[in-house]
């Protein structure tokens, strides 16, 4: 009801001038609207003059408007909706939609244009209107708002029609945009994101599929002293960026195993660069010698962000961690996936992880010790053992007593 209304106060506002009318466009059937778009057309259209071809290059002027007489929301067994636009002297832009269970789909493309109308064809040599058809590929799932920032350009012979800041639907289902949106693929850019629809407000998160596991890789820091850190782990990156249209969305990088690796190695702090392509992590361990403790104290992640993403790049680090933590001299080992939250932007997940920093003897892992979610999983065969041995214990001595009860038995006979 308030969207209803909502809607309602921005025609109004529509038909008071306040917005600019070209841009929105509405088709309904007496009172139930079936087409609610908004978008910009660029039209690119080749024609001949008496000296030359020309170019005539406009967009759809302010008295375009949806011409209703052309214009339908389906009646009967014909289920495909039609906006007509028209505009100038017997111009027009004609969109066919029709549908089935799951999508929605603008069929087909017509451009009617009037070479007479010389406010958009000067000097046309030819009179009379010619009309240029296409059938398209712009689809959307049924109930969502397709929207689509980027330019999509289809070329229709002597015509290309250049539609941008798409926002669209038809087959509607309660008189306005659906709040679940399909999000054109030009605006996703090149990243696999799974699902094609993505919710409408503005901090949801897009789904993405879960990326596989990265390959482990091997890492070392050798100082004037000799080896002062070794490493074997497997990296993943997940970065969470904001899109175009204002949604967040995270994704996960795999860091390849030959990742190239360099670092130092001080006396209060040891540091492993890790760099692939544009993306880099650097790690720093630090140690506590009151508690004879080290640990990774900070992190430092940096990468290219998809060409979707606001930002180009992104940058992230924070020096208050007190992860990979194990005693001086011994090796920290997790089989467990661990994540380390550097920012609301950026972590890392680590898996099967194994290293040591500062004191090493030589160049192997010394005694390990093992993480607390390894313990954990370690814990619960070992309870399922014991509860398993109690039980054989309880029949044993169920069995004992039983035997010696019928022994006692015969005995008073
Ligand atoms: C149509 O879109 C334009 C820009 O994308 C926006 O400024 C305008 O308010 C929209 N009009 C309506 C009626 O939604
Ligand atoms: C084309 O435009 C001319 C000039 O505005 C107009 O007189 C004519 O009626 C239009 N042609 C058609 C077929 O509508
Ligand atoms: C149309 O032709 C007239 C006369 O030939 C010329 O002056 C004018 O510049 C032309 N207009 C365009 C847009 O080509
Ligand atoms: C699309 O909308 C954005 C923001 O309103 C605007 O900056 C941009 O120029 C528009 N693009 C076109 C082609 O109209
Ligand atoms: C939006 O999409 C989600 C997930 O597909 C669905 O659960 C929800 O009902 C949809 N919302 C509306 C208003 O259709
Ligand atoms: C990436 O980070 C986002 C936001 O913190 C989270 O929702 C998502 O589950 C993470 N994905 C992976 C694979 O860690
Ligand atoms: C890492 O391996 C990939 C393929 O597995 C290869 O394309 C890339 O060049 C390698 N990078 C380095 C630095 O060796
Ligand atoms: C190397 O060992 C020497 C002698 O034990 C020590 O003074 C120096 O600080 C050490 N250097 C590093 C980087 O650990
Ligand atoms: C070392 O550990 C102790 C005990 O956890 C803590 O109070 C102290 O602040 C730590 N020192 C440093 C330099 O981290
Ligand atoms: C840094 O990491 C700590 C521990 O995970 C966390 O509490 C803190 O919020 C992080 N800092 C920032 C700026 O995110
Ligand atoms: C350190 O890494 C280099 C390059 O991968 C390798 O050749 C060397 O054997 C490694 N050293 C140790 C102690 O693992």
């Amino acid at each position: 009801m308030a969207s209803r209304c909502s809607w309602g106060l921005l025609l109004a506002a529509v038909l008071l001038g306040f917005l600019q009318p070209s841009s929105a466009f509405e088709v309904r059937n007496s009172s139930v609207a079936c087409i609610l778009a908004n978008f910009s057309v660029q039209f690119i259209v080749e024609y001949n003059t008496v000296s030359v071809k020309q170019n005539s290059t406009f967009t759809l002027p302010s008295d375009a408007k949806v011409l209703p007489e052309y214009s339908t929301c389906g009646k009967g067994k014909e289920t495909s909706q039609v906006l007509v636009i028209g505009f100038g002297s017997e111009n027009s832009l004609k969109m066919t939609f029709v549908k089935n269970t799951s999508f929605y789909t603008i069929s087909n493309l017509i451009f009617q244009y009037n070479l007479s109308d010389t406010t958009f064809f000067p000097n046309a040599t030819a009179a009379g209107v010619r009309e240029v058809a296409k059938d398209t590929d712009i689809r959307a799932a049924l109930n969502t708002v397709y929207t689509c920032h980027n330019k999509n350009t289809i070329n229709m012979g002597n015509v290309t029609v250049l539609l941008s800041n798409v926002t669209l639907e038809a087959y509607l289902a309660n008189n306005n945009f659906s709040v679940n949106e399909t999000i054109c693929s030009e605006d996703r850019g090149p990243t696999p994101v799974a699902p094609t629809t993505a919710s409408h407000t503005t901090t949801s998160m897009a789904p993405t599929m879960p990326p596989k596991t990265p390959d482990v890789g091997h890492y070392n820091v050798t100082g004037p002293n000799g080896t002062c850190l070794l490493a074997s782990m497997g990296l993943q990156l997940n970065v969470t960026y904001i899109t175009k249209n204002q949604t967040k969305q995270w994704e996960a990088l795999n860091l390849p195993a030959n990742t190239s690796f360099d670092g130092h190695c001080d006396i209060s702090i040891v540091t492993l660069n890790l760099t692939s392509g544009s993306t880099s992590l650097i790690f720093n361990f630090a140690q506590n010698s009151s508690t004879e403790k080290y640990f990774l104290q900070r992190m430092t992640v940096s990468t290219d962000l998809p060409a979707e993403a606001t930002n180009k790049s992104m940058t992230a680090y924070n020096d208050s961690l007190s992860a990979l933590k194990a005693t001086v001299g011994k090796s920290y080992k997790c089989l467990a996936e661990e994540s380390i939250w550097v920012s609301s932007e950026a972590s890392v997940n680590i898996f099967s992880v194994q290293v040591q920093a500062f004191k090493m003897s030589g160049d192997t892992f010394g005694a390990v010790e093992e993480c607390q979610l390894d313990e954990n999983n370690m814990l619960i065969p070992i309870i399922v053992g014991a509860a398993l041995a109690g039980l054989v214990l309880i029949v044993l001595v169920a069995y004992l007593i039983g035997r010696k009860r019928s022994h006692a038995g015969y005995q008073t006979i």
